[in-house]
């Protein structure tokens, strides 16, 4: 099946175009639309072209979109979702390539009730954020690695993948045509959340026969209400979120959903998340429900290693060679909860929450405190620095953000 064509089982919500598209012109601009009524799409060709409620982007580069800021309290973001203008979507064949999507406005889609990811959750998601500048321009974080990660992930989950430079393409496209929801500097980002899923019919266990790619952004805020001030976890010690040979290191879907029971009994006793333990010993740390976690002793800064059964962070990562390079030791190996309860600090992370301390610990029955109650000094010093780059306030010496221009 053509990968470019107007996905026929997905569609953006009917009945929102009132007016007839206008002819290409101009420089490309995605003008911001209205819930009740949007406006035609100026397009520039040979890289776009439209159809109905659909964009075309071959290489979407051009900054030359609308500065306008949308309508809604940038000063109360939190990271709840956001309706925003446009949607990326592109699809393949099951043992075919993706080859060329296209921005549709954004909307509900349509799917076939026997669709595998609805049976069967084959799907991924990635998650990354973009930035705008006090000078005008986009940021985004390493959004390569996001890349990479969806093609292992989508190994494992037996679905083809976009290419790493397709998937980039995407996500800049998507953010240029929602340009208006990117928050201005300092009061959030546009969160930009790529999926991949089984969109075709299959009733018997099996890979579904079409794949969809899709892009949707929401601006966003703090993750945690906490903001940067500390959060508190309980460590469970009955479920486990990933089990060795399992898919605890990729981003599947069915992840997230095992981890709600845990997540919301520990909401309701008035902690923020859960800590995981490994389902082997039930003794050494995992992650929380969607971050990676830190323990600070002295100079030297542990994270469990990645063996199969963690997600493989891309702030993890980060944080790991900004601590080197700040001259902290950093030792990736297996943490015993024991080390957790002796630390000095404990920190989360993940491109949600960035860097997120950790005030208390509660591990069968017993709490303890870290950070004197305030934010722990190495938890901040790491956070400063992390977001000081993500923002381009401070210089990019590891060559991790990228411009749109
Ligand atoms: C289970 C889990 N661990 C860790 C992370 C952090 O990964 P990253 O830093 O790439 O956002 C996430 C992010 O969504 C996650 O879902």
């Amino acid at each position: 099946m053509e990968c470019a064509a107007v996905f026929a089982g997905l569609q953006a919500t009917p009945g929102l175009c009132h007016r007839p598209l206008l002819p290409p012109r101009g420089p490309a601009e995605f003008p911001p639309l209205n819930r009740r009524q949007f406006c035609p799409l100026i397009v520039k060709q040979p890289h776009v072209s439209h159809c109905n409620n659909t964009l075309r982007v071959a290489s979407p580069t051009s900054s030359s979109v609308t500065s306008e800021l949308g309508d809604i309290d940038w000063d109360n973001l939190g990271f709840g979702f956001v309706p925003t203008d446009y949607m990326y979507i592109m699809k393949c064949a099951q043992g075919k390539n993706f080859t060329k999507g296209e921005l549709q406005r954004f909307g509900n889609i349509e799917l076939s009730p026997s669709a595998g990811i609805l049976n069967y959750g084959q799907g991924l998601f990635e998650g990354l954020k973009a930035y705008r500048k006090d000078d005008g321009n986009i940021l985004l974080f390493r959004p390569e690695e996001n890349a990479l990660r969806l093609k292992i992930g989508a190994e494992r989950m037996c679905m083809p993948s976009p290419t790493v430079e397709q998937f980039l393409d995407a996500v800049k496209a998507t953010v240029f045509a929602n340009k208006r929801w990117i928050p201005p500097p300092g009061k959030g980002s546009l969160y930009i959340r790529p999926l991949l899923m089984g969109s075709g019919a299959v009733l018997g266990l099996a890979p579904a026969p079409e794949y969809t790619f899709l892009i949707y952004v929401s601006p966003v805020g703090n993750y945690f209400k906490e903001g940067l001030a500390p959060i508190n976890l309980v460590v469970e010690t009955e479920m486990h979120r990933a089990t060795p040979g399992g898919t605890g290191s990729v981003k599947t879907i069915g992840n997230y959903a095992a981890v709600l029971k845990a997540q919301s009994a520990a909401k309701e006793k008035g902690y923020s998340d859960v800590l995981y333990l490994d389902s082997v010993h039930n003794r050494y740390l995992e992650e929380v429900s969607s971050c990676n976690v830190f323990v600070v002793k002295g100079n030297t800064i542990v994270t469990p290693a990645i063996k199969g059964t963690i997600l493989p962070g891309i702030t993890r990562k980060s944080i790991i060679d900004v601590a080197v390079s700040q001259g902290f030791q950093v030792e990736e190996r297996f943490v015993s909860v024991d080390e957790l309860l002796d630390a000095d600090e404990v920190f989360c992370t993940g491109t949600a929450v960035v860097v997120s301390p950790v005030g208390s610990i509660t591990y069968l029955g017993k709490r303890v405190s870290y950070g004197g109650n305030g934010v722990g000094v190495v938890s901040q010093q790491l956070y400063s620095a992390l977001t000081r780059l993500q923002m381009g306030i401070a210089e990019d010496k590891m060559g991790w953000v990228v411009q749109l221009k």
